[in-house]
């Protein structure tokens, strides 16, 4: 499976911070991927958007999973950015995150977080901390076999055991 890894912030962008978060999610997706294609950009919806669109239609990954920039701050336009490469929502994904989420912590209502498909990839926002991410990933990774499975038009094993994604 190709992996893309997608970092917004600002402050990692200008040098002022290191990102922990991509390499939190790398450490996460390792079973899925050894080498995860990286990229690290600002708080820049247009940005956000190109190496989106990069990373799905150039690079060809299976998957992005971007960190940071979902919350409610000015400069948090992380999914308005998703949103305008998307071809189809993918809602449960991140409604599954919230709900599993919010067992943990209340401010996980406060992560704008949203997900979909452009072309045969798969894209998923997540909040910006190292936890959040872990946090985040334990819910999806489940399934992510599956979901690149289908992405690819293979539907085979939709009616078999799911227990395990
Ligand atoms: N989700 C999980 N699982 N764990 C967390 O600690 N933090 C929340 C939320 N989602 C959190 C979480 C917080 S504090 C914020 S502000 C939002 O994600 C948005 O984070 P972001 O702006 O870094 O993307």
């Amino acid at each position: 499976m190709k992996i893309g890894i997608v970092c917004v912030s600002d402050r990692c962008a200008a040098g002022e911070k290191t990102d922990t978060s991509g390499p939190a999610i790398a450490a996460c997706v390792a079973p899925f991927c050894a080498d995860p294609v990286y990229r690290l950009v600002p708080d820049d919806a247009q940005q956000i958007a190109s190496a989106l669109r990069a990373l799905s239609d150039d690079a060809g990954v299976d998957m992005i999973f971007t960190t940071g920039g979902t919350g409610f701050a000015p400069r948090d336009v992380t999914p308005e950015a998703t949103l305008a490469v998307l071809d189809r929502q993918t809602p449960g994904i991140s409604e599954a995150i919230r709900a599993e989420s919010l067992k943990i912590t209340p401010r996980a209502m406060l992560s704008r977080a949203v997900s979909g498909i452009r072309g045969r990839t798969l894209i998923v926002n997540l909040p910006g901390s190292p936890k959040a991410v872990r946090e985040s990933l334990a819910v999806v990774l489940p399934v992510l076999g599956h979901a690149v499975e289908t992405l690819g038009g293979n539907t085979q094993s939709c009616g078999g055991n799911y227990e395990n994604g």
